[in-house]
């Protein structure tokens, strides 16, 4: 094992502790999250108590173990306000509750989710529903875990045969209302069933593991996608940008799939659905 690797699977494996450490002040939160959370920015943008307490246990840990890490977190990028930038220098992009609409509303699907980017390249992943004991984990070379037990996406490769997964929530936002109905009715309509599951690290997961077949998902933040993405990847699947260029986890707009021949069809289908001019939902 070269110097390089050894170093990764240190990162990898403090993370994983890290995370695990977090689990059972989470499902302390999901017990008592209803009473205890907040509006954020907009109405439907939730945060409780536990996301800056998670999301401080998790930094002060890693930057203990190691002082050259940079940060990308939610609450902190909230807090200052300041417009993250990814630089060389190894970074940690974590959302210390990804899924908080459902935490707060108890229904058993979110997660932590930790990435570790370094020049720029996704290597890390670390994602950890402790509400219904699911740990998923990878990085770069290593295959992507759960529980310990390897996963894998599935070989589907026809929209027709798939399960697609699609944040129907999305459509809150104005700006981007519009675009989503017209790609999820596109997308609905071509496939065997589609999914909402209100976690965008969880779905990736879902992928990974082969629950769904594809996702599709833009104006998401980095730390939404980061720790996903490397599961994903590690599981076999296929990560690209909507547009089918190379994915940029600092604006994660993506189409993931089990196979190439998949995200071809996602991307085609989006493609079709861009064009459609005869009606606009308000
Ligand atoms: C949210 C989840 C959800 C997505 C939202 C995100 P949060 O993250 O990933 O699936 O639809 O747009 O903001 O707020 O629960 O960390
Ligand atoms: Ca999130
Ligand atoms: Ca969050």
């Amino acid at each position: 094992m070269s110097l390089d690797n050894q170093k990764l699977k240190l990162y990898y494996n403090t993370a994983l502790n890290l995370v695990m450490k977090c689990g059972p002040l989470m499902r302390e939160g999901y017990e008592k999250a209803a009473d205890n959370f907040k509006v954020k920015s907009d109405f439907y943008d939730l945060v409780t108590v536990y996301d800056k307490q998670i999301e401080d246990i998790l930094i002060e840990g890693l930057q203990k173990e190691f002082p050259e890490s940079k940060f990308i977190g939610e609450e902190e990028s909230a807090i200052s306000k300041r417009e993250a930038e990814l630089t060389d220098d190894p970074t940690w992009i974590i959302d210390p509750i990804d899924g908080t609409s459902n935490f707060i509303h108890k229904i058993p699907h979110c997660c932590i989710s930790v990435g570790l980017a370094i020049n720029k390249e996704l290597v890390v992943g670390v994602v950890y529903n402790p509400i219904a004991n699911e740990l998923y984990s990878a990085y770069k070379g290593h295959g992507a875990y759960l529980n310990g037990q390897k996963i894998h996406v599935t070989n589907c490769a026809n929209i027709r045969s798939a399960v697609v997964g699609y944040e129907i929530s999305l459509i809150h936002a104005e700006r981007v209302r519009d675009k989503n109905v017209k790609r999820l009715t596109k997308l609905a309509s071509n496939s065997t069933s589609t999914r909402s599951m209100g976690s965008a690290a969880l779905t990736l997961c879902y992928v990974a593991k082969g629950n769904f077949d594809c996702y599709h998902v833009e104006d998401l933040k980095s730390w939404d996608i980061a720790g996903g993405a490397v599961i994903l990847r590690e599981a076999g699947g296929v990560l690209l940008h909507t547009k089918g260029g190379e994915f940029n986890i600092m604006k994660p707009d993506l189409v993931c799939a089990a196979t190439m021949d998949l995200a071809k069809d996602v991307m085609r289908l989006i493609e079709e659905a861009n064009q459609i001019t005869e009606y606009t939902i308000n």
